[in-house]
C-alpha cells in the first residue's frame, strides 16, 4: 500500500505532465494554471481516487488521470472562490491568491481552463483507453455532475446567498454537502468505477466520503476561527468578515467539534464493509478530523 507521501509524489508528477506548455500568445493563462495547480495543497481528493481504486483491485496508473482531474476541478474552484466577487481572499496555499498575481481576468480564465483540462485529461484517447472507454465515460460523467449546478457550483451559490442571513442547520448541511462534499464523493466514486468495483463497494465509498466530506468542511470552518494563518496558508477570520453562515457560527466551536468526531466515527465504521485492509482510509479520516491546516 503506498504511503500518503508516495501518493502525493505520483499525483504531482502527473499533474505537471498534463499542464499545457507555456508557449504562444496565451502563455499567461498557462502560467496562472501552473501557479495554482502546482502550489501545494493536501491533495486529499486525488488520494481518495487512487486509494479507492487500489482497495477495489484496480490499476493505479489507469486511475491517475481521473485523480488529477478532480484536483484540477478543485483548484479551479479555489481560484474562483478567492476572487473579489466571491470570498475576496488574498492568500491561498501559503502564497498570494491567483488573482493577486495574474489579475482577476486571467485568474477567471485560468479557472475555466483548469475545468476544461480536467475533461481533456480524463477523455484523451490514451487515458480513456487505459481505463476502458465505458469506465472513463462513467467516471467523467460523475465528475461533471459533482462539479456543476447541483454539485460544487450549486453549493457555492447557496454559500453566497446565505451570507448575512439567518439560516438553518438543514440549509448549511445541504450547502456543505454540495460545495465540498460533492467533489470528495466523486473522487472516491471515480476510483471505484475505474477499478470496476461492485455496486455495494461504490455505495460504501459514497457513505464514507459523505461523512468525511461534511466533517472536512466543518473542520475548515473551525480552522477559519482557530488556526494560525501562516500554518493554514490562507487568511483566518474570512468567514466572519464575509458574514458567512457556518457550523461554527450556528452551533459554536464545541458542538462543531463534536459533530466532526461523530461523522469521523461513522466514516470509519462504514469501512468494515470492505474485507480488504482499510487502515489507510481510517487513518485518513482521523487525520482530517484533527488537522491543523
Ligand atoms: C479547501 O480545500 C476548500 C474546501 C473545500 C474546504 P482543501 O483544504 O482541500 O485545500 P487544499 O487543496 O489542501 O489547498
Ligand atoms: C470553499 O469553501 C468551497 C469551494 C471552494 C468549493 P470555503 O470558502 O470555506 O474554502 P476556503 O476556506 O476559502 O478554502
Ligand atoms: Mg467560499
Ligand atoms: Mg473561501
Ligand atoms: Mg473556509
Amino acid at each position: 500500500m503506498p504511503t500518503n507521501k508516495e501518493y502525493i509524489q505520483m499525483i504531482e508528477q502527473a499533474l505537471r505532465s498534463y499542464l499545457p506548455s507555456q508557449k504562444g500568445l496565451e502563455a499567461d493563462v498557462c502560467k496562472a494554471m501552473e501557479y495554482s495547480l502546482m502550489g501545494g495543497g493536501k491533495r486529499i481528493r486525488p488520494i481518495l481516487t487512487l486509494e479507492f481504486c487500489r482497495l477495489c483491485g484496480g490499476n493505479l496508473l489507469a486511475a491517475l488521470p481521473f485523480a488529477c482531474a478532480v484536483e484540477m476541478v478543485h483548484t479551479y474552484s479555489l481560484i474562483h472562490d478567492d476572487l473579489p466577487c466571491m470570498d475576496n481572499d488574498d492568500m491561498r496555499r501559503g502564497r498570494p491568491s491567483n488573482h493577486k498575481v495574474y489579475g482577476e481576468d486571467i485568474a477567471l480564465l485560468a479557472g475555466d481552463a483548469l475545468l476544461s483540462l480536467a475533461f481533456e485529461t480524463m477523455l484523451s484517447p490514451r487515458n480513456a483507453g487505459l481505463a476502458g472507454e465505458d469506465r472513463a465515460a462513467r467516471a467523467a460523467g460523475l465528475l461533471a455532475k459533482a462539479s456543476g449546478a447541483t454539485g460544487m457550483v450549486g453549493g457555492q451559490v447557496i454559500d453566497l446567498q446565505q451570507e448575512g442571513k439567518p439560516t438553518t442547520i438543514e440549509v448549511l448541511q445541504q450547502m456543505d454537502e454540495k460545495k465540498t462534499g460533492a467533489l470528495i464523493i466523486a473522487a472516491a466514486e471515480m476510483g471505484c468505477v475505474i477499478a470496476g468495483a461492485e455496486e455495494n463497494k461504490l455505495a460504501a465509498a459514497r457513505t464514507y466520503t459523505r461523512a468525511i466530506g461534511l466533517a472536512f468542511q466543518i473542520v475548515d470552518d473551525i480552522l477559519d476561527v482557530t488556526a494560525d494563518s501562516k500554518q493554514l496558508g490562507k487568511p483566518v477570520g474570512s468567514d466572519e468578515t464575509n458574514q458567512k453562515n457556518t457550523y461554527v457560527s450556528l452551533l459554536g466551536l464545541e458542538r462543531s467539534r463534536g459533530l466532526v468526531k461523530e461523522l469521523t466515527e461513522q466514516a470509519i465504521k462504514v469501512l468494515e464493509q470492505f474485507p480488504e485492509d482499510t487502515s489507510f482510509l481510517s487513518d485518513l479520516a482521523r487525520s482530517l478530523a484533527t488537522r491543523q491546516y
